[in-house]
C-alpha cells in the first residue's frame, strides 16, 4: 500500500459498485477541466457574509483543492457585516451615500480591526492540516501585503467621502511573483496611499482591478444567490449587453448589482470569464469549474458555445464523441490517425473545452463536397446544434465555390431531408467517391444544391 492520506474521497466501501463507477466516471469527466484550469489565474471575491456562513470552512477546503490542482488564486475578501458590528459597538455612524460608505477618520481603527480579523481567520483556516480534514497534506503559503494602492474617493455631489477610497494601482509584479512561487494571495478591502494613509475600499472594486491588472483567466464572485435569475430561471450564461439590459431593470439587490457591474467591466477589459456563484451552496464552486453545465452564472464575451474549425488538440474530444456512435454502427469507424490526418475538414461545437458536436466536410471535386460525421453529444441533442453545424459547413462549402453537397447515411435520412437534402442515386456521386461507395455499407445517398 502507498502512503495515502487518511481522509478525503467519498465512502466507497459502504456503497455498491455503482457508487464506485459513478465516482470514477465523475473523476474522468473532470479531467479535461483539471487540465484546462492548471496554471491559470483566478481572482475570487467574497464578502464578510460568506466568512460568517457555516459553509465557509468547506469553501476554504475547496480553495485549497483548486490550489493543489495548480490554479493560481488571489482571494479578495470584504468585511461589511463585521465592520458594521464594530462601528455599532463603538457607536460610530458611517452614513451611506449612493450606497457607498462615508468613512470618517475615527472609524478607521474599527474597520482595520474587522478587515484584519478576517484576514487572520482565512490564513488560520488555510493553515489547517489535520489528518482528518480535507486539508491534509496541503501546505499553503498565504500572503498578504501592500499590493493595492488607493486614492481618496474624494468629494462627490458635495459629499466628502473622507477615508473611503478607490483603487489607484495594483502591484502586479509583486502579486505575480508570489503566485509563481505557489503562494495564495489574499487582498482585503483596504488600500494604501502614497502619503502613507490607509483607505477603506469596496472589495468588488479591489477584485475587479486585480483581475484586470493581472489579466486573470477568471473573476469569480461568491454571493448569497446561486447566480442571476430572470423570471425565476437561473441564467447559466450572459453576455455584457444582456447584463447592461438587466441592470436597467428594477429591484436588483446591491450585491448582484455590484457583481454584474464588475463582470461587465471585467469583460470589456479583457477578463473573459466572470462567474457569479453561491457561497452558501456546498460544492457550487467546484460544480461551476469542473462540470459542463456549472452551478451559477457565467458572464462572458465569447459566445458560450462556439462553432469553429477543429484543430489537432480536438482529436481526443472528437474520439470521445464519435467512438460510441461508431460502436453502434451509426457512423463509419475512423482511427485516431485518420482523424488526425483529416482534422482540417472538421468543425466542432465547443463549450468550455468540451466537444459537444462535430461535422466534417470533405471536398469531392471542384464543385462538390461531402458532409460526414455529423454528431451531437446525446445529452445536447434537439437544440439545433446539428442544424448549426450543417449551416456552418454549408457556408464553408460556398466560400470554396462548392455548391453541391452530398451526405451518405444509413439511419439519419430524414434528418438530412428535413435540412433540404433529397435522395439521389449513388451514381450521381463524383466518380472517385462512387468507387469507394461501392465497397461501402450500402448507405443512402442524399444531395443538396446550395
Ligand atoms: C442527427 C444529429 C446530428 C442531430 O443533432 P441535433 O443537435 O439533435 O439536431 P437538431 O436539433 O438540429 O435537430 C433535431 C431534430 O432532428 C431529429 N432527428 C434526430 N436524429 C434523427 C434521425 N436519425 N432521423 C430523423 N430525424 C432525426 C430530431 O427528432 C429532432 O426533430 P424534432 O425537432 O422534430 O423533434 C444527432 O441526433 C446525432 O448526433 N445523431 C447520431 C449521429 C448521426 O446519426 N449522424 C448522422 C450521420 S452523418
Amino acid at each position: 500500500m502507498t502512503d495515502t492520506p487518511s481522509t478525503p474521497a467519498p465512502n466507497l466501501t459502504t456503497n455498491s459498485a455503482d457508487m464506485t463507477s459513478h465516482y470514477i466516471h465523475w473523476f474522468r469527466n473532470s479531467a479535461p477541466y483539471i487540465n484546462t484550469h492548471r496554471g491559470k489565474t483566478f481572482v475570487i471575491m467574497f464578502g464578510g457574509e460568506a466568512v460568517n456562513h457555516e459553509n465557509f470552512s468547506t469553501l476554504i477546503h475547496d480553495f485549497a483543492l483548486l490550489h493543489s490542482l495548480g490554479i493560481k488564486l488571489v482571494l479578495v475578501h470584504g468585511a461589511r457585516p463585521q465592520i458594521d458590528k464594530n462601528l455599532q459597538d463603538a457607536n460610530i455612524n458611517t452614513p451611506l451615500h449612493n450606497d457607498i460608505r462615508i468613512t470618517p477618520r475615527d472609524a478607521m481603527p474599527y474597520i482595520l480591526e474587522a478587515v484584519g480579523a478576517i484576514r487572520l481567520q482565512i490564513e488560520a483556516q488555510l493553515s489547517m492540516g489535520l489528518s482528518n480534514s480535507p486539508m491534509y497534506g496541503s501546505r499553503i503559503d498565504a500572503v498578504s501585503g501592500n499590493f493595492v494602492t488607493a486614492r481618496p474617493y474624494g468629494v462627490r455631489d458635495g459629499v466628502d467621502y473622507q477615508m473611503t477610497g478607490e483603487v489607484r494601482a495594483i502591484d502586479v509584479d509583486a502579486i505575480k511573483n508570489n503566485l509563481v512561487h505557489n503562494h495564495m494571495v489574499i487582498l482585503g478591502s483596504m488600500g494604501y496611499s502614497a502619503t502613507g494613509e490607509v483607505f477603506n475600499l469596496l472589495a468588488e472594486d479591489v477584485a475587479l482591478n486585480a483581475a484586470v491588472a493581472l489579466n486573470a483567466d477568471k473573476l469569480i464572485f461568491l454571493g448569497s444567490d446561486s447566480g442571476i435569475e430572470i423570471d425565476g430561471r437561473l441564467q447559466s450564461d450572459m453576455i455584457p449587453n444582456e447584463v447592461d439590459r438587466f441592470l436597467r431593470g428594477k429591484d436588483i439587490n446591491r450585491e448582484i448589482h455590484y457583481f454584474l457591474q464588475c463582470a461587465s467591466e471585467a469583460c470589456r477589459h479583457g477578463v473573459h470569464r466572470t462567474h457569479i456563484i453561491s457561497y452558501a451552496e456546498d460544492g457550487a464552486l467546484l460544480e461551476e469549474l469542473f462540470t459542463r453545465d456549472g452551478s451559477g452564472t457565467l458572464i462572458s464575451h465569447d459566445p458560450y458555445e462556439e462553432i469553429r474549425r477543429a484543430s489537432i488538440d480536438d482529436v481526443v474530444g472528437l474520439l470521445e464523441l464519435l467512438t460510441p456512435l461508431e460502436d453502434q454502427g451509426i457512423l463509419v469507424h475512423r482511427s485516431k490517425e485518420r482523424l488526425e490526418q483529416d482534422i482540417e475538414h472538421y468543425a466542432v461545437i465547443e463549450r468550455d473545452g468540451m466537444i459537444l458536436g462535430c461535422a466534417a466536410l470533405y471536398p469531392l471535386d471542384d464543385r462538390s463536397a461531402e458532409v460526414a460525421s455529423v454528431a451531437v453529444h446525446p445529452e445536447y441533442r434537439n437544440g439545433s446544434r446539428g442544424a448549426d453545424l450543417l449551416a456552418f459547413l454549408e457556408q464553408q462549402a460556398r466560400s470554396h465555390g462548392r455548391y453541391k453537397l452530398f451526405a451518405l447515411t444509413t439511419r439519419t435520412a430524414h434528418w438530412f431531408v428535413e435540412h433540404g437534402f433529397s435522395e439521389v442515386s449513388a451514381d450521381t456521386l463524383p466518380e472517385a467517391r462512387y468507387q469507394t461507395y461501392q465497397n461501402g455499407r450500402n448507405s443512402k445517398v442524399f444531395a443538396k444544391d446550395l
